[in-house]
């Protein structure tokens, strides 16, 4: 590496023309029979999130390891702010970050020295290696446990100090593979928050993830793979909506009455209208609806029938459901919380026997 280029250096800008950070065009890296990735295509807007959905052995670490010169593809092109992966690797690493799905830290240094050591491969200045760790820790609120080794941090921390390390060079791409797989609730929103922060700063994001409320949250662009190809792209609504309908929650002044309103919906028979279903925790009628009349013959049915209704709402499908509809196969997640509810259920069942 060239050194001396990060002193002052500013947040790289290059992009490939179209204002796409990342373009990758017919991806392909094999493991003998395995094809992890086979023939990808994808773009990333600058200063964008780009998510890509995936269950396991879809392909995404490979993906990302491709795009971040530690694979060399079999065929295919990629473009990543402004450099080509298989040509300009060099260059290529001076303008990304990575947080891999595994902790790349080293346990025994401390934080401090983990950020200073990178810092340093990253040709920085003593100087600038020294404070670059300093700022990072300070902004991943480490500063505290910055003198202690890194093999003694909670996974929450460690994390946080992946972070902090992806982002020492002020990389203008930055890859993200799994970031807050299993992190508890609140370390995974203190995640999210920084991703945030980093994108308003102006960096574009590859961001893998098995979970569709982190894509959801983060991204503006999804890209759903599996078995090393995309099967669905576009915005998270967009693939949302092409699942199809929305589903109608009609909640009633007396949380008593569900069952009836469902008994008044079936009886009525209306167009189109069938399936409604009582949600008893939730306190609403679900209704599967495909058209704003029918959303209004609901409505219009219920207040004739005398039923106080407290709120109505429309929801698009959750991604959990996008992702059955596209690929025939529920995520691990949706299967994990299918299997409780059956155990659930059997426990019901031996009660009331
Ligand atoms: N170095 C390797 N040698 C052989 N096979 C590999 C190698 N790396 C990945 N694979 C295989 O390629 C496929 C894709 O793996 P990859 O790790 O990219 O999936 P992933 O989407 O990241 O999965 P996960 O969600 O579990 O991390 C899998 O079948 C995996 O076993
Ligand atoms: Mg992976």
């Amino acid at each position: 590496m060239a050194s001396g280029t990060f002193e002052g250096m500013t947040r790289q800008t290059i992009t490939t023309g179209g204002g796409n950070a990342v373009e990758v065009r017919g991806l392909v890296k094999h493991f003998g029979a395995v094809k992890a990735v086979d023939g990808v295509d994808l773009d990333v807007r600058e200063g964008t999130v780009l998510g890509v959905l995936g269950p396991n052995g879809a392909g995404k670490t490979t993906l990302v390891r491709c795009l971040s010169t530690l694979l060399v593809p079999d065929a295919g092109r990629a473009v990543v702010a402004g450099c080509d992966v298989v040509r300009q690797p060099r260059a290529l690493r001076r303008r990304i970050g990575l947080t891999g799905q595994y902790a790349s830290v080293d346990e025994k240094l401390s934080g401090w020295e983990n950020l200073y050591m990178i810092g340093r491969l990253l040709d920085l200045s003593r100087k600038e290696a020294r404070s670059r760790a300093d700022a990072m820790l300070e902004r991943f609120s480490l500063t505290e446990a910055a003198g202690r080794p890194a093999g003694k941090y909670s996974g929450g921390m460690r994390r946080r100090l992946d972070l902090a390390a992806s982002m020492i060079g002020r990389p203008a791409v930055l890859y993200l593979d799994e970031p807050t797989t299993g992190l508890d609730p609140r370390t995974r929103n203190e995640v999210w928050d920084e991703v945030r922060r980093m994108v308003r700063d102006g960096a574009t994001v590859l961001l893998t993830t098995q979970y569709m409320e982190e894509a959801e949250q983060l991204a503006d662009e999804l890209a759903v793979i599996d078995r090393g190809r995309v099967i669905a792209e576009g915005r998270v609504e967009e693939l949302k909506a092409k699942v199809g309908g929305r589903t109608l929650q009609v909640r009633p002044a007396d949380a008593g009455e569900l069952d009836r309103m469902v008994g008044a919906l079936a009886q009525a028979g209306l167009d189109g209208i069938a399936g409604a279903t009582a949600d008893h925790d939730g306190g609403v009628v679900n209704v599967p609806i495909v058209s704003d009349e029918q959303l209004t013959a609901v409505v219009g049915l219920l207040g004739a029938r005398g039923f106080a209704l407290a709120g109505i709402s429309t929801h698009l499908p959750s991604l959990d459901e996008v992702f059955l509809a596209i690929t025939g196969q529920k995520t691990s997640e949706a299967a994990d919380a299918d299997r409780a509810v059956e155990t659930e259920n059997e426990e019901y069942a031996g009660v009331s026997a």
